[in-house]
């Protein structure tokens, strides 16, 4: 039987894809295998986000290239596959650059992918179309083998943020339908999935078609799926400030299924440095933002992004960063040194931070962040939380899962609880994890 390894880079969506491209080389006959010498195709599913991401592309290529020639010798085909953003961004240049790849596939012409296979028998092939033809139409169905599942609702960004490849890779914002979402987390829960987080470039920017036509919102989208047998959770990710409408905000205090986490990037404190970066609004419009956010939600557990270095931050409004960070207190972050894409309107300028400055500057902010991600996981020590157990655990004998707050909990139970709800006493508070111990009748759902 021919085999495939897929390999996804960057965020949930890429993640998300690749195993929508699994799926579809399983419906042609591949079976997947995580051993890519093995491999008759590789796919890298690539992310162009930061440079750092992008290259990694390369260095990967380089070594599949000696692969390939390996089994060459030994008389076996293998196609390389690069899909994803740095495809998009790249196209061509990518088979100018790599000779060993054969096809180049961007994430909106993904479900093309047998045909690409076959026409890159007799030559490379690069398809980095944005088709007006639906491909989620044109997927096999997905199959599910986790007790929690992503699932794209919405693609693209028309933000324009100045430091972004987003709106140029994956093009502008489209959303899918009420009734082909419901549908896919029907497929979802009937394979034993119980949470599912609704996944978007922009993902409360959604606006689709509702189920008695008009338009949904994201919140009117998480309604329609909550009375959908066996789903106990949903999440969602990832959301851009100004798209956090009223009834969202409402969502995390009236709809149960909701989970009390927001991912809700800032990037920075500095009114003057979200304007350079065209995030249109200001630090104090956040603020009250996460206020109302909190005032629905009291116990909401806050995520954001952040970017230091931007060109042109001063050490001042670094600093009014950090305070921001003081100020609001986060569960979970991620902060990055700014890196400039070409393409994006901030490449282009003249006053670049020195990397010495950056580094300093995200040393400092993920100190702080680390102690806040600390201090919320220690203020879970002698709660009583729902855990939705997910796998086996670290040891024989334990399970493991997450808190409504999304923090990894280890818990002595059978395996039988997998795709369960328990409820569970935090008992003490790891590196990585929560560790917890079942109370009795613990099996909620
Ligand atoms: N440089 C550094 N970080 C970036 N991000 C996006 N583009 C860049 C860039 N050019 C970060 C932002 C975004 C997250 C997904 O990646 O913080 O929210
Ligand atoms: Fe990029 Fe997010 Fe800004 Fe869109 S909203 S341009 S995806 S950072």
């Amino acid at each position: 039987m021919k085999k495939a390894f897929v390999k996804s880079y960057g965020c949930q969506m890429n993640a998300y894809d690749a195993g929508r491209m699994a799926d579809l080389l399983a419906a042609e006959g591949y079976a997947a295998t995580e051993t890519v010498e093995e491999a008759d195709v590789v796919v890298l599913n690539t992310c162009h986000i930061r440079e750092k991401a992008a290259e990694k592309v390369f260095s990967e290529v380089g070594r599949l290239r000696v692969l390939k020639a390996e089994r060459a010798q030994a008389g076996l085909d293998t196609r390389i596959v690069v899909a994803g953003c740095v495809a998009q961004a790249e196209g061509r240049e990518i088979l100018a650059r790599t000779p060993a790849v054969d096809v180049v596939v961007g994430p909106q012409s993904y479900h093309r992918l047998p045909e690409l296979l076959s026409e890159s028998k007799s030559r490379r092939v690069v398809d980095t179309e944005f088709p007006i033809e639906d491909k989620f139409a044109k997927l096999p169905a997905r199959r599910n083998r986790g007790v929690t599942g992503f699932l794209t609702i919405q693609e693209g960004c028309d933000k324009f943020c100045a430091f972004c490849v987003v709106p140029y890779t994956r093009g502008a914002e489209v959303s899918r339908p009420v009734a082909a979402i419901r549908a896919e987390a029907e497929a979802m829960l009937a394979d034993g999935v119980r949470e599912i987080t609704l996944i978007g470039q922009n993902v409360n920017a959604y606006h689709g078609e509702a189920l008695g036509g008009g338009t949904a919102s994201l919140a009117d989208l998480m309604r329609a799926l909550s009375d959908l047998p066996g789903l106990a959770r949903l999440r969602y990710t990832t959301s851009h400030p100004n798209d956090m409408g009223d009834d969202l905000i409402a969502a995390h205090g009236a709809n149960p299924l909701v989970m009390p986490y927001l991912h809700l990037p800032v990037q920075s404190g500095s009114t003057r440095v979200l304007q350079a970066m065209n995030r249109k609004h200001t630090a104090d419009a956040y603020r009250r933002l996460i206020e109302r956010v909190r005032d629905a939600r009291p116990d909401i557990a806050l995520s954001s992004d952040f970017i230091v270095g931007f060109p042109g931050e001063t050490d001042a409004e670094f600093e009014e960063t950090m305070r921001l960070v003081a100020d609001i207190g986060f569960a979970s972050a991620f902060s990055f040194k700014y890196s400039p894409r070409a393409g994006t309107p901030a490449a282009d300028r003249e006053d670049a931070i020195p990397e010495s400055v950056k580094s300093e500057r995200l040393a400092r902010l993920q100190q702080l962040l680390d102690g806040q991600r600390h201090a919320f996981n220690e203020s879970m020590v002698c709660e009583t939380v729902e855990v939705l157990v997910e796998k086996a655990g670290r040891h024989p004998g334990q399970v493991a899962g997450k808190t409504p707050h999304l923090l990894m909990v280890q818990i002595e139970a059978p395996a039988s609880t997998i795709g369960t709800l328990l409820t569970v006493r935090i008992t003490r508070s790891g590196s990585n994890s929560l560790f917890g111990e079942l109370l009795p009748d613990a099996v909620a759902a």
